[in-house]
């Protein structure tokens, strides 16, 4: 039977038979082959008896060729190391022209690697990140299945736009230039696939609330999308968003839930992924060499993460927040391109860096934002100017939580939809939440591809999701 590779390495097989299938990392002295499938970042070598082997088969064992190795695991003679296979049987699956093959073994830039996306996976960086992914979404699931939270697949074709800004991908059959129109010249949704305008949703949000007002705690974790124009390392116009929602539970308990989780999934994955980890605080470290003094993280990548795992979030009212940055350095000696003056500005993300690096150097939550900075939905406090909402921000990534305890009053909610022009009719599901048993309620949305930056210390968002959709760029 064949096994893979970390299989290999993880069970004691020394001087057995063992058969594997994998992709030829590199093929030195026509005699060793550095072999890897993806299961381990670890190659395992094996080594040929060339005297044995046909020149022409030699000659089609070249990096990236797909092979079927069979012989007996012994102790490495070598250096690098404890185990090798000494192959007695080697057949090529799959050919791979040496001269076309874009991954060759020597580093290549993350802007190359990204136009062969499909074949990035194939290098150690690559496959190190993605399995972490895959590991951190695992434990984002284990965490609201261990404590009681329902998982709901909230569409992603909807009506509405949860978060008001505008930003959203229209979905039509209409063939363009030859929709329908209306009396008035307007295009005639009535018409379209679902008799109205649609859009891909940017956020589960609404919808996860009416399953957090029936079954109490729910969460969403799938794909949103967002067509905003932002060409950073933070945005993309298509991630996954984990969206949890929790009945009878207000701002503290949201605080504490958006703690709990992330230190949970943290502290799961510096255990089941540690080799890759080791491996990408190594590549973090090398890195940041590379960048002048002052912009170097102050920490490993690995003393980031336990950092994070084992230290208290600070929680500062933006109140607070505004203060200490009108008294900032930056921002008397007019560093910051927004410079701060007074209540009511909104945050940009050189502000939330300041406050997470420089300030109190540890993750902050910010809560009681300016009502008309923030959406629709989030419950008006006392002082009729602020609302309780709140953003985690993190070291090097920024906002990386965004969340609130929701407008559960009917009669607030509808003003505050007629202020924005928001319809009635549009969210009239919404609102019979706040006329049928209504009740104080919170959740929040983290940004997938964001939390695996902050695990993996990528410094472009980019690179910890398969296919990044950002503007002007939609391969593969
Ligand atoms: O702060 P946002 O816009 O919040 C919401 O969508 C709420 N409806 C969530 C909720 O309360 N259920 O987005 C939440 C998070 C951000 O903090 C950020 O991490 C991430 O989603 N995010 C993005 N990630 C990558 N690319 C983008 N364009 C993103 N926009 C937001
Ligand atoms: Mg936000």
């Amino acid at each position: 039977m064949t096994k893979t590779v970390n299989e290999i390495l993880q069970s004691d097989l020394l001087l057995q038979e063992v058969e594997l299938k994998g992709w030829v990392r590199t093929f030195r002295s026509n005699r060793f082959i550095a072999l890897n499938d993806g299961s381990t970042l670890n190659n395992i070598q094996c080594v040929i008896d060339f005297e044995n082997t046909s020149e022409e088969l030699l000659k089609r064992i070249t990096t990236g060729a797909a092979i079927h190795v069979k012989g007996t695991l012994v102790e490495s003679q070598g250096k690098g190391q404890t185990v090798e296979i000494q192959v007695s049987e080697i057949n090529i699956l799959g050919d791979s022209n040496p001269e076309e093959y874009p991954i060759q073994p020597k580093k290549h830039s993350f802007e190359f690697l990204r136009e062969n996306a499909h074949l990035r996976t194939r290098t150690n960086t690559f496959s190190a990140v993605m399995r972490v992914r895959s590991k951190l979404s695992f434990a984002v699931h284990k965490y609201f299945q261990e404590n009681g939270f329902n998982y709901v697949h909230t569409p992603i074709i909807t009506g509405s736009d949860a978060e008001g800004a505008g930003e959203m991908f229209k979905v039509s059959t209409f063939e363009t230039n030859k929709a329908p129109l209306t009396e008035d010249g307007k295009i005639d949704y009535s018409k379209d696939f679902f008799g109205k305008e649609t859009n891909l949703t940017v956020s589960g949000q609404l919808e996860v609330e009416t399953y957090a007002m029936s079954l109490g705690k729910a969460y969403t974790f799938g794909p949103t999308f967002r067509a905003e124009n932002s060409n950073t390392t933070r945005h993309l116009a298509e991630f996954w968003m984990i969206e949890p929602e929790v009945a009878f539970m207000d701002l503290d308990g949201n605080m504490d839930l958006a703690e709990d989780f992330i230190k949970y999934v943290l502290r799961d994955v510096l255990e089941t992924c540690k080799e890759d980890l080791a491996f990408l605080d190594q590549r973090f470290t090398q890195e940041e060499k590379s960048k002048p003094q002052a912009e170097r993280s102050e920490m490993s990548l690995l003393e980031k993460l336990h950092f994070v795992v084992d230290n208290n979030f600070k929680r500062v009212s933006y109140t607070e927040a505004i203060e200490i940055l009108r008294n900032s350095k930056p921002n008397k000696k007019k560093k910051f391109q927004f410079p701060i003056s007074e209540w009511g500005a909104d945050l940009q993300s050189e502000h939330e860096r300041f406050l997470v690096e420089k300030h109190f150097k540890c993750p902050v939550i910010l809560f009681d934002y300016p009502a008309n900075i923030k959406a629709f939905y989030m419950r008006l406090n006392e002082d009729g100017k602020t609302v309780r909402a709140m953003d985690v921000l993190f070291p090097g990534i920024g906002e990386i939580v965004g969340g609130s305890q929701r407008e559960e009053r009917y009669d607030v909610l509808i003003e505050k939809m007629k202020a924005l022009d928001i319809e009635e009719e549009e969210l009239w599901w919404y609102l019979d939440l706040r006329k049928f048993g209504t009740a104080v309620h919170s959740g929040f949305g983290l940004g997938f591809e964001r939390l695996v930056q902050f695990t993996t210390g990528m410094g472009n968002i980019r690179d910890v999701i398969p296919f990044p959709r950002t503007p002007q760029n939609a391969e593969f």
